[in-house]
């Protein structure tokens, strides 16, 4: 008998999430409430923010991110190019201009000395982001936006739980963003969240995502951004197991460091000393004998079983972004070509585990030999 095919990610979940949805149901509140309040008070507080203010996605929450930053026509927001769509969206969404920086190649993450070669007097804002759960060290990027009047917009939708700098991620710069989405480290079903510590910025937050009322009538040009009871109740049960979601990740993620330390041609991410992975999702390059060899890789991958994928579309080679907003970055690119995701979620079992450090070996020393 041929074993299931192992997906790329799953929803691990804690218990009683259908319970909590099923009182929201039966208590005829669905809409935002008490769930949602309760929510952002223990989303603010693993962010070691003031305030928090819920959304129905990421991308939501960083548009009225970008919004509170102050950012409009003319302006301009430098942004990693390998990220998720939504980081650039937002941009767009406010009428200013993306400007695409490049990534590190070890860690994915911004390339904080070429974010700060496209600064001009139009930048408004940088939003960085901790791609795949890797924790990007912003303390100094976050000196240099305050020293020079620019906004830092922290896209933390990977990484809620994981630290850096003897900090959590969400804590950083003026304004951070957590995602929800089934996809990450816990979920609300969908769901973002806004995080401040000025408390006239929370009042703004909350009045955009509620189609502009401030003290019960419209002041502003708002939307309906808000987060349902239902999703904050299903997101209240899997923020108190975050702990337990983290340490599954973790176990599988340094399983996996483990295993591929030292395969020619696999090219691991540092597991950074001075913070804590979350391991939103396992990527590693390939380099060395493997370098131009990503389609054969991830083809032996699914024979043996294992779903793998490239690693993130850079934003910058996308149709709607390259119609509009040529960039090149070449090591973005070049690592556009060499990246590979493989499978991880919490609950992972130590079989899988096991056969998908299997699989990679035999793909890695199989085309390598
Ligand atoms: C870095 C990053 N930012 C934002 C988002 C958008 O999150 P959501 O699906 O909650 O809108 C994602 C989703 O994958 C992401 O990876």
């Amino acid at each position: 008998m041929t074993s299931p095919m192992i997906p790329i990610a799953r929803v691990t979940l804690l218990g009683g999430e259908d319970e909590a949805a099923a009182l929201v149901v039966r208590s005829g509140w669905l809409a935002q409430g008490k769930e949602v309040e309760q929510f952002e008070a223990a989303a603010a507080r693993i962010a070691g923010r003031s305030h928090a203010a819920a959304c129905s996605s990421a991308t939501t929450a960083l548009h009225l991110a970008a919004l509170l930053a102050g950012v409009g026509p003319g302006d301009e927001v430098i942004f990693p190019s390998y990220t998720f769509a939504a980081t650039a969206n937002a941009i767009i969404y406010c009428g200013a201009t993306p400007v695409p920086a490049g990534a590190d190649p070890l860690t994915w993450n911004l390339d904080v000395e070429d974010a700060i070669r496209r600064v001009s007097s139009r930048t408004k804002a940088i939003i960085a982001v901790h791609q795949i759960g890797l924790p990007m060290a912003l303390t100094k990027l976050e000196d240099f936006c305050r020293r020079r009047n620019i906004r830092l917009i922290e896209d933390a939708a990977c990484a809620i739980g994981g630290m850096v700098d003897g900090r959590p991620a969400g804590s950083f710069g003026d304004i951070s963003v957590f995602s929800f989405h089934p996809r990450k480290i816990m979920t609300a079903g969908e769901g973002g969240m806004v995080l401040v510590n000025d408390p006239g910025l929370a009042a703004l937050a909350r009045s955009l995502r509620n189609q502009g009322i401030e003290g019960g009538v419209h002041r502003r040009l708002g939307y309906n951004y808000r987060m349902t009871d239902l999703n904050a109740a299903i997101g209240n049960v899997q923020l108190r197991g975050l702990p337990t979601l983290l340490k599954g990740r973790r176990e599988a993620g340094e399983r996996y460091q483990q295993a591929f330390a030292g395969i020619p041609g696999i090219c691991l991410q540092p597991d950074p000393p001075e913070g804590r992975h979350t391991w939103q999702s396992y990527g590693f390059s390939l380099d060395g004998p493997l370098r131009h060899r990503r389609a054969e890789f991830l083809a032996r991958l699914g024979e043996q079983g294992i779903t793998a994928k490239p690693g993130v579309p850079p934003v910058h080679l996308e149709p709607y972004f390259r119609e509009r907003w040529q960039a090149s970055l070449p090591i973005t690119e070049d690592l556009d070509r060499r990246a590979v995701l493989i499978p991880i979620w919490s609950s992972m079992s130590a079989e899988e585990i096991a056969r998908v450090i299997g699989a990679v070996t035999n793909a890695a020393r199989g085309l390598s030999s």
